[in-house]
């Protein structure tokens, strides 16, 4: 019998100029600004790995990679999901992604020319076909210009 399991995440980070714009490992190379962030910023996947951790009430990504850690800094965000999915089938053997089902808020730029590549390389990065990937834009309607913010839900399944 098939079992499955839901998992919710979300990241959001404060937008400077001049810094780099990265969601889901793709450079936004049209963006005026940037993520502020010790990380990489991608809260795209930092959404994402939350999310998978939720999924196996694991806690969230700050219990297992604590910023102030030596061994967390650095790691990239791909890494970070990555360990996210290698902790979830510890507690779910088999576990696999059914799909993921994504939301970007950000006023500037349009991101809809980026969709696909956004969608493959999460895609790519969980083991699923691209179609496995939901992918929505949302603007703040200019309530909050210096802000971006994902929320992923995800789906899993194992035997
Ligand atoms: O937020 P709002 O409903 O006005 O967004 C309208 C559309 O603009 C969205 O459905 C989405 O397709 C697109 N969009 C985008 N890039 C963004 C924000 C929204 O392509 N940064
Ligand atoms: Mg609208």
């Amino acid at each position: 019998m098939t079992s499955y399991r839901i998992g919710y995440g979300e990241d959001a980070h404060r937008l400077a100029p001049g810094l780099p714009l990265l969601l889901g490992n793709i450079t936004i190379d049209d963006s005026p600004h940037g993520a502020v962030a010790v990380s990489d910023g991608d809260v795209v996947l930092h959404a994402l790995a939350d999310a998978l951790l939720s999924a196996a009430a694991l806690g969230d990504i700050g219990d297992h990679f604590p910023p102030a850690e030596p061994q967390s800094v650095g790691l990239s965000s791909e890494t970070i999901v990555a360990r996210a999915l290698e902790l979830v089938r510890a507690r779910y053997p088999g576990a696999c992604v059914v799909n993921a089902a994504l939301v970007v808020t950000l006023d500037l730029p349009k991101l809809g020319p980026k969709r696909q590549a956004i969608q493959a390389r999460v895609a790519e990065i969980l083991g699923l076909e691209p179609g496995g990937v939901g992918l929505g834009f949302k603007t703040s309607e200019g309530l909050a210009p210096q802000h971006v913010q994902a929320r992923a839900t995800i789906l899993l399944d194992w035997p």
